[in-house]
């Protein structure tokens, strides 16, 4: 049997062992989906602590329970490691380690290329890899595939090789592995189908497309409609208040429209590892070929403006109290980047309550998932939620609605609410104490 025919058999008895490289918000939900479909599962990651905490049965994201890495662990057929040697047993090897962006706003593809290079070492005959970290198209051909040949062995032969972009959705309920379709691009015939048949064993769609690079591109235009959507929709929020127009009613009459339309809503900006990075990736490949990719830096710009533009509207609505931002005491109601996820990163709530700051604003905040939030030097800790803590501050702010929180208590307690999220429809005596985004 050859390499390839050797690997299908593997996938389709559920006997191939499966490597994930990056135990975080992507690798963790992979890890679970083919553990529970059957295989064994090698997990490596370089943070020890991960590893440890698994170990010990904690999860560390709001996706999966302490109970269910507790599941993973009985079973004995999840094996939680820093050592990249562990990948010698894996059939198939998944890397979901961070794509961020470097201090000059460039991609920063150095952790996908020391797993890769950390994956070369232990490469083998018989193993399918797949990158599924978000990356700008080329980097599977032109970077991962070379890499991974410096063992000696030909991709489309003796190892396969594919890009798969990963869109799971954080905190989404309806949509999580399993039923969320899965691209998968091969730089070979051969790398696209053992990837494919890899995928259908845990998810209930899977859509081949021709080259890797397909694959790569699909995931930065999906990002790029999300980011270039929120800035058009951001905009219009403006241009609503400068005309006085509700923009969340006009948002809901819009959407009635059953063709061509889609809703989007406003807030105080971009956040995640995502929407305001993914786009960046492209923006620079197209850069190094003179090309510039105009919708990407406007909506970039028009996002990133979001919070200087919330703080503007904080100090309107102050002013009409007769205060000025100064001295005033401000409640930042929840600061992860979207609702219910407890995670900061690029959260725009940062921003905010950096610019509240340097105005010299009385700061507090409150979030069910965020103990605690580090501003420069600064750091602040969740306060309860008290009526007593609405009652005290001028203003509350609602910047992530997240779903366990109290808003009719936030409406009935506090004295003024600035609500960019829309939270408080609804809500009895919002339009009273209620100023909207
Ligand atoms: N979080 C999301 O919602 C999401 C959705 C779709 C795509 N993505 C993409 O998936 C990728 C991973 O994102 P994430 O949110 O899971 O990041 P994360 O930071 O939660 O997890 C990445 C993990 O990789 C580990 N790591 C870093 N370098 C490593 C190395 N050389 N070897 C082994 N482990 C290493 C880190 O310690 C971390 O635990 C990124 O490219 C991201 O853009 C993320």
């Amino acid at each position: 049997m050859s390499p390839k025919e050797q690997l299908l058999q593997r996938i389709e008895n559920r006997s191939a062992v499966v490597g994930v490289v990056g135990l975080g918000y992507v690798g963790l939900p992979l890890v679970q989906g083919f553990h529970d479909a059957g295989f064994r599962v090698v997990g490596v990651d370089v943070d020890a602590r991960k590893v440890q905490a698994l170990k010990e049965g904690r999860s560390y994201i709001t996706d999966l329970s302490d109970e269910e890495v507790q599941h993973l662990q009985r079973s004995g057929r999840f094996h939680p490691t820093t050592d990249y040697r562990a990948l010698e047993q894996a059939d198939a090897i998944l890397i979901t380690v961070p794509t961020p962006l470097s201090k000059t706003r460039d991609p920063d593809i150095s952790y996908v290329m020391a797993a890769v290079r950390e994956i070369q070492k232990i490469l083998r005959p018989g193993q399918v890899v797949v990158l599924e970290s978000t990356t700008y198209p080329g980097t599977t051909d032109e970077l991962v595939k070379p890499e991974l040949e410096q063992s000696g062995l030909t991709c489309g032969r003796d190892f396969f090789l594919a890009f798969s972009p990963e869109r799971i959705n954080p905190g989404d309920s309806v949509y999580a592995l399993r039923n969320t379709p899965k691209v998968v691009g091969g730089v070979d015939p051969d790398s696209t189908e053992v990837a494919t048949r890899l995928y259908e064993q845990v998810i209930e769609r899977v859509v081949p497309v021709s080259s890797a690079k397909v694959a790569e591109m699909s995931k930065l235009l999906e990002n790029t409609f999300r980011s270039v959507n929120i800035a058009l929709v951001n905009e219009m929020a403006i241009a609503a208040n400068i005309l006085q127009i509700d923009i969340w009613e006009v948002i809901e009459a819009a959407g009635t429209k059953p063709f061509g339309f889609m809703k989007f809503y406003p807030g105080p900006g971009i956040g995640g590892h995502c929407i305001p990075i993914d786009p960046h990736y492209l923006a620079w490949k197209l850069k190094t070929l003179n090309y510039n990719a105009r919708f990407i830096e406007l909506a970039s710009e028009i996002n990133t403006f979001m919070p200087r533009y919330v703080v503007t509207r904080i100090q309107d609505v102050l002013n009409e109290q007769a205060k000025p931002l100064k001295g005033s005491r401000i409640l930042v109601l929840g600061v992860a980047y979207k609702p219910d996820v407890n995670d900061l990163r690029e959260s725009p709530a940062l921003d905010v309550m950096q610019l509240l700051l340097e105005k010299g604003v009385d700061l507090q905040y409150h979030d069910p998932y965020i103990p605690e939030v580090r501003i420069g030097r600064q750091v602040f800790r969740s306060v309860p939620l008290t009526p007593e803590v609405l009652r005290g501050a001028d203003l509350t702010v609602i910047l992530t609605h997240h779903s366990n929180v109290d808003y009719e208590a936030v409406v009935r307690h506090a004295p003024l609410v600035f609500d960019t999220r829309n939270a408080t429809r609804g809500v009895q005596g919002a339009e009273q104490k209620v100023m909207k985004l």
